[in-house]
């Protein structure tokens, strides 16, 4: 009798703590609405700062997944594959590659791409990209660029707690265009629905995407990543999960990663996990501080904080030393 009525004295705390939390969240929504409204998705400043609140605030996880699983993405263009799988760095080291690729591209999300962190970190890539330049093409570089906003939209708009904004899907767009510029990338699309359509060409496109062994070895390289970061997950459940959002992602390219399509059981099972997720999202307490990822990895990887000077010590190490 005393463990039902601790049960239930339980159960009514944890339903009005979510009822607040839920509602402290729509009250944040509502602020953060209200602002977003007077900003200009054109103006670098106003860019910088939605971008901010999108990546720190409301989508910090989601964002991380999205640029993490963009990887696979690459690997279905046999011009990208096979540049990657000669470097080696995904397949030699991929848990390096991957949170090394996280911060620098963070970084521009985290403090603002024309800040001095944001423009030592583009100015880096470009040095790192650069020793490359004569096996690497434009076109795939406008693929990439795509497919990032693409994904951010789309994992932030699936598995977030809430779906962005208009307004926010232009500012990734805008956001990412302004990367491709200072990448010096020609050919950028017009705008947010070109770029869609761009991805989608590319993938459909037998020529510039296809099922290559480079493709499925890199695949495999950063899957078992995943399985390693998820590791109190069975490797199963993990390979299941990746899957099926890839599949999700678009069903073209999962295949030409030479993956089978998941099952309807696997499908329902994975997003029941990921429904629920969402549901739990939206009951705890908004973030009252951004969450900066590339503080993170730059104090956990290189033990200090990101500064001008830090940010030029991320990458490859066979590739630093060519471009210092
Ligand atoms: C907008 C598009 C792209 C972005 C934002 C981007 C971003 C990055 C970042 C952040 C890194 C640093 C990772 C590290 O330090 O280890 C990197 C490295 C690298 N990227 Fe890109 N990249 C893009 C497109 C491409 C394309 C199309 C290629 C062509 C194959 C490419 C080839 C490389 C190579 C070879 C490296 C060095 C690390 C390695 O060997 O894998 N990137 N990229």
């Amino acid at each position: 009798m005393e463990t039902i009525y601790i049960c239930i004295t339980l159960f009514i705390v944890v339903a009005i703590l979510s009822v607040i939390n839920y509602l402290k969240r729509v009250e944040t929504h509502v602020q953060w609405r209200n602002k977003l409204a007077k900003l200009d998705v054109k103006n670098n400043g106003d860019n910088d700062e939605i971008i901010k609140h999108f990546v720190g605030y409301e989508y910090p996880f989601e964002m991380f997944l999205a640029l993490n699983f963009c990887f696979y993405r690459t690997f279905c263009s046999p011009t990208i594959a096979s540049v990657y799988r000669k470097t080696g760095t995904i397949y030699n080291t991929p848990d390096k590659r991957a949170c090394d690729t996280d911060l620098l591209m963070h970084i521009w999300m985290d403090y603002g791409l024309d800040s001095t962190e944001g423009k030592a970190s583009y100015e880096h890539l470009n040095k790192i990209h650069g020793l490359h330049s004569s096996k690497t093409r434009n076109v795939d570089f406008v693929f990439v660029l795509c497919c990032l906003v693409v994904d951010a939209i789309q994992f932030t708009n699936d598995y977030g707690w809430r779906r962005p904004e208009e307004k926010e899907k232009q500012a990734m767009w805008e956001f990412y265009r302004r990367v491709g510029q200072r990448m010096q990338l020609t050919n950028i699309p017009e705008n947010l629905q070109k770029c869609y359509e761009f991805v989608e060409s590319y993938t459909e496109d037998n020529r510039q995407a296809r099922v290559t062994e480079d493709g499925q070895v890199l695949t495999e390289a950063i899957t078992k990543l995943v399985c390693q970061w998820y590791y109190l997950l069975p490797a199963f459940v993990c390979r299941m999960a990746v899957k099926v959002v890839l599949y999700q992602m678009g069903a073209t390219f999962q295949r030409k990663l030479g993956l089978s399509k998941p099952s309807i059981f696997e499908s329902l099972l994975i997003n029941t996990v990921l429904i629920t997720r969402r549901s739990i999202l939206c009951v705890i307490p908004p973030r009252s501080v951004p969450y900066k990822l590339s503080d993170v990895i730059m104090n956990t990887d290189y033990g200090c904080p990101v500064s001008k000077q830090t940010i030029t010590k991320v990458g490859p190490l066979d590739m630093l030393a060519k471009i210092q």
